[in-house]
């Protein structure tokens, strides 16, 4: 059986091409919800539908177990996602711990970039609240990159200048880390390594959900000879125009390429 990966759009496969690092021989189903991107934006409710939407549709094809490889889609919907399937769901939450941990000793601060939706949720200040005893994390909403990659337009000349108004009001050397809590926000890493003095790590959680994921499958019994294949879908159907089909895989090799970012 394959395993699933969900998302609003493409920035799941910033989470799958991590776990194809991991699970090189799982096959996958990759569904993005393009009808419905952004979810970072829209009232909580509507989204919730989306996503159990999505996940009855995924959970019909039949599959081993589901990554919610989207940030706000996690936030608002992965416990009770849980209570509802029997296969086991991952999700992916902003990598808040290491961050700190990493900023403690430096007298840094971190700063957590994300969609409004995940920053407004409970889920979220519960975890700053059990984590930031020094009061070290700030969070900045940034919407505008989700609709940069789901538009396809990584060109920094683009992505910098809205980085840089989205940022003026921040002094930037006091942060020590720089935690991507949205899955689209990976693709932009050059161009935040632009903004931010060069000495400030950046991190994602996806390295933690796929390692998880392998953790899972072992501990199931489920692990798979397959050979990393990909089915694409978007809001209910399968994909195979060729074109969707390239330019999604042509996502992973720009993942390759970018490989700097730590967990
Ligand atoms: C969005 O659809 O707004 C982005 C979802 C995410 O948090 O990854």
């Amino acid at each position: 059986m394959r395993i699933g990966f969900f998302d609003s759009g493409i920035g799941g496969i910033t989470v799958l091409h991590q776990a194809l690092r991991f699970l090189p021989n799982e096959d996958y189903i990759f569904y993005a919800d393009t009808l419905h991107v952004p979810y970072g934006e829209k009232p909580k409710e509507e989204v919730r539908e989306y996503i159990f939407n999505a996940v009855d549709f995924m959970a019909n094809q039949g599959i081993k177990a589901l990554v919610i490889a989207c940030n706000t889609a996690t936030s608002i919907a992965v416990d009770d996602l849980r209570k509802k399937y029997d296969f086991p769901i991952l999700g992916i939450e902003p990598a808040v711990k290491p961050a700190v941990e990493n900023c403690e000793g430096k007298r840094k601060k971190v700063l957590v970039l994300a969609t409004s939706l995940t920053l407004k949720e409970e889920k979220f200040h519960n975890l700053v609240k059990r984590i930031d005893r020094h009061d070290i994390v700030e969070s900045l909403p940034l919407p505008g990159l989700v609709e940069f990659a789901e538009n396809f337009e990584f060109k920094e000349e683009k992505v910098v200048p809205y980085l840089k108004e989205k940022l003026s009001s921040f002094d930037l050397k006091q942060f020590g880390t720089v935690v991507l809590g949205c899955t689209h926000f990976p693709y932009f890493e050059n161009s935040i390594k632009k903004i931010f003095p060069k000495d400030v790590d950046i991190i994602s959680g996806s390295i933690g959900t796929a390692k998880n994921l392998k953790r899972v499958l072992e501990a199931n019994n489920q692990m798979n000879d397959g050979t990393g294949d990909i089915k694409f879908f978007k809001s209910g159907y399968e994909v195979e125009d060729k074109e969707t089909l390239s330019a999604y895989n042509e996502l992973l090799v720009l993942l390759d390429r970018m490989s700097s970012i730590t967990t």
